[in-house]
C-alpha cells in the first residue's frame, strides 16, 4: 500500500512576468494505492497531476504532508535514506522518444539498471542476460530481434514497451503512467493500456495512471479508484465506475460533458454542464476553487473552501456543498 496524506506543493514562478509570484500546484491531496491496485488522476492541464506523479515517484520534493511505503514512513526519513524506497516506484513518462538514449542499443538500456541491481544482489552476468530477455517478454516484446536494436529502429508503441521494461529491472511495487500513451500512434495505445492491465495481473504491481483523457482513466483502473483534481484540489474520489457513470461535482461533469457524443450513434446527456468562464488560476477568493466557472455557485461557494468528504448518501467523496447527480454521459441510441 502506497498512501499520501495532506501532500503540499507551491512552486516560485519565474520568467520577468510571473517571476516572485506562487503557484500553489497542490493543496492537501491524500490518496492511497493498495498493493496491484489502480488509481487513475485526471483533470486539464496545469492542474497539478504531473507534480503529484513526480513527488510519489520521489522525483519532486513537497512542502507538507507524509508518504508511507508499505510500513515505511518516507518523510520521517532523511532525504538521502528515502531513495531506496523510492526505487520501489517507476515512472512511465509520455515520451518514449526522449526517455531513451538514442546512442544505446536496448540491450545497453537494460544492462545499466541491471547491472546495478546484480550488484546490490550478488547476482553474474548471465542472470542479467536472463532478466532482460524475460522484461522484454512480459512486455510482449521477442528479445531475439529487439535487443540488438536502436531505439529509432522501433515504433513508438515498441518503445513504449522497452521503457515499461527497463523499469520492470528493478521489480517496482508500483507503475506511474504520466500520459503514458498520449505521444503514441492511436491504434498502439490501446496494446500498451492493455499491457499495464496485464502486469498489474502477473506481477501484482500497482498502476497509478495520469491523463487528461476520461477514456483512458477508466480503462486502466476499472477495478481501482479515480481522482478527479481541480487546480491542485482532489474534488471527486471514487470507483471508477461510479465517478464516471454518476459524477456529482460539477467540474467532473464538465468534463464528462466534454466528450464528443458520435453523431448518430449516441444521444447526448439531457443536462450537460458548460463552465460559465474559461479558467483562471490566478483567481484566490478563499471559496471554492470552482466558483468562477460552476453554473450551479450558491452564496456560501464564494466565500468557504468545500473540503474532500463523505456525504449526502453519495458512494463517493465529493469538494462541493451542492453534489447532485446529472445526466451528463452520453448514451447510446442502442439504449435510448
Ligand atoms: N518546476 C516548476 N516550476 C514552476 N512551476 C511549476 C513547475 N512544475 C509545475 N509547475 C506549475 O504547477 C502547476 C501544476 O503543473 P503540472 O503538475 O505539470 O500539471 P499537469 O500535469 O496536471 O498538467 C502548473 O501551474 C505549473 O505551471
Ligand atoms: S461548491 Fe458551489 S461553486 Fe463549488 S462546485 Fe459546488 S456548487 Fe459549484
Ligand atoms: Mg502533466
Amino acid at each position: 500500500m502506497i498512501t499520501g496524506k495532506g501532500i503540499t506543493k507551491t512552486f516560485k514562478q519565474r520568467g520577468s512576468v510571473l517571476a516572485g509570484r506562487t503557484v500553489q500546484a497542490l493543496r492537501g491531496v491524500d490518496f492511497a494505492i493498495p498493493k496491484g491496485g489502480a488509481a487513475s488522476f485526471i483533470g486539464e492541464s496545469g492542474c497539478g497531476k504531473t507534480t503529484l506523479g513526480r513527488i510519489i515517484a520521489g522525483l519532486e520534493t513537497f512542502d507538507q504532508g507524509q508518504i508511507t511505503i508499505g510500513d515505511t514512513d518516507l518523510t520521517s526519513l532523511p532525504e538521502k535514506a528515502r531513495q531506496p524506497h523510492f526505487r520501489r516506484i517507476q515512472m512511465i513518462h509520455q515520451d518514449p522518444y526522449s526517455a531513451l538514449n538514442p546512442t544505446r542499443t536496448i540491450h545497453q538500456t537494460l544492462h545499466a539498471p541491471l547491472k546495478l541491481r546484480a550488484k546490490q544482489t550478488g547476482r553474474d552476468g548471465r542472470w542479467m542476460d536472463e532478466r532482460a530477455a524475460e522484461v522484454l517478454a512480459l512486455v510482449g516484446l521477442d528479445p531475439g530481434s529487439v535487443l540488438s536494436r536502436y531505439p529509432h529502429q522501433l515504433s513508438g508503441g515498441m518503445r513504449q514497451r522497452v521503457v515499461i521494461a527497463r523499469a520492470l529491472t528493478v521489480d517496482p511495487e508500483m507503475l506511474v503512467a504520466d500520459e503514458a500513451v498520449s505521444m503514441i500512434d492511436v491504434s498502439l495505445r490501446l496494446g500498451i493500456l492493455a499491457l499495464l492491465k496485464q502486469l498489474r495481473e502477473q506481477l501484482g504491481v500497482s498502476v497509478l495512471f495520469i491523463t487528461h483523457d476520461v477514456a483512458t482513466a477508466r480503462y486502466i483502473g476499472d477495478d481501482g479508484e479515480l481522482y478527479v483534481i481541480y487546480r491542485g484540489q482532489v474534488v471527486e474520489r471514487g470507483a471508477v465506475d461510479t465517478v464516471i457513470a454518476d459524477p456529482v461535482h460539477p467540474y467532473t461533469q464538465s468534463l464528462l460533458s466534454a466528450i464528443p457524443v458520435l453523431h448518430g450513434l449516441e444521444q447526448p446527456g439531457s443536462q450537460p454542464v458548460v463552465p460559465v468562464e474559461a479558467l483562471d488560476a490566478s483567481q484566490e477568493t478563499g471559496g471554492c476553487l470552482f466558483a468562477g466557472r460552476c453554473p450551479f455557485r450558491q452564496d456560501r461557494c464564494e466565500g468557504e473552501l468545500p473540503v474532500l468528504r463523505l456525504s449526502d448518501g453519495l458512494p463517493q467523496e465529493h469538494a462541493c456543498f451542492f453534489p447532485e447527480r446529472r445526466d451528463v454521459i452520453a448514451r447510446p441510441l442502442s439504449e435510448v
